[in-house]
């Protein structure tokens, strides 16, 4: 199974997990997050247009999204497979990303649901230091680097995401409630949903995830 989605609230660990599970299976980790936070950085019109909407913690529009991720889908590493993480988030999302792989004579293999309780969400979204160099994710109490404040692999300072501000949280969460949620009927009614708890540590969802997609550590 190499064609995965990886659907939850913000903070539910999807990012972590999918690094690690994309390593291993030798295909691309696609984050429309990231990407998007590249394209804010690199100040092009697209990341000039999306970072209002991120700022506040609502949704980049779906012709937005769904754009970027016909691009990537094209590309040829994502050919013999890919982890989704971050998208699709609205049902107009599923819907064009059903079409595009539909055109390229594919499908998905599954869809996990990653369960995490409110309070640890906030917990894990407001202690969270990302490496601004090198994409990696640490938490002040749950994944403490090393060296402090640096990143553990490339040394830079870390720095914490502007919506993972308290008030900006709340918003995506809100955001997540209305907009995210109906995708859980879309793909149980596909026969596409298996939901994983997200509450263990690191390692134990890992195993979770890795059951399910026929690869048991
Ligand atoms: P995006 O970057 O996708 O953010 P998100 O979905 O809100 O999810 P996060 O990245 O915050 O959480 P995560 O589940 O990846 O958790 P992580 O592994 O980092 O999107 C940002 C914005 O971009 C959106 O608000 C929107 O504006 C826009 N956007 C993106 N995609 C879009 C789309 N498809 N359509 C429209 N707009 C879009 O973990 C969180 C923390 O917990 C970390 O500190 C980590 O170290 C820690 N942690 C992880 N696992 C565990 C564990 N098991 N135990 C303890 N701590 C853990
Ligand atoms: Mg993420
Ligand atoms: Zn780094």
């Amino acid at each position: 199974m190499t064609r995965l989605v990886f659907l939850g609230p913000p903070g539910a660990g999807k990012g972590t997990q999918a690094r690690l599970l994309a390593a291993e299976l030798h295909v691309p980790q696609i984050a429309t997050g990231d990407m998007l936070r590249e394209a804010v950085a690199a100040q092009t019109a697209l990341g000039l247009e999306a970072r209002r909407y991120m700022d506040a913690g609502a949704l980049v529009p779906d012709d937005v999204v769904v754009g970027l991720i016909a691009e990537r889908l094209a590309q040829p590493d994502a050919r013999r497979g890919f982890i989704l993480d971050g998208f699709p988030r609205t049902l107009a999302q599923a819907e064009g990303l059903e079409r595009l792989l539909k055109d390229l004579g594919q499908g998905l293999d599954r869809v996990i649901f990653f369960s995490v309780s409110e309070p640890e969400l906030l917990r894990r979204l407001t202690g969270r230091r990302v490496c601004p160099t090198c994409g990696s994710t640490f938490h002040l109490a749950f994944a403490p680097p090393k060296a402090g404040d640096r990143c553990d692999r490339c040394g830079s300072a870390l720095v914490q995401r502007k919506d993972d501000r308290e008030e900006t949280v709340r918003a995506r969460l809100a955001v997540y409630a209305t907009q995210t949620v109906p995708l859980l009927d879309y793909y149980r009614d596909r026969h596409l949903l298996s939901t994983v708890s997200g509450e263990g540590d690191v390692a134990a969802v890992g195993r979770a995830i890795r059951n399910l997609v026929g690869r048991p550590a």
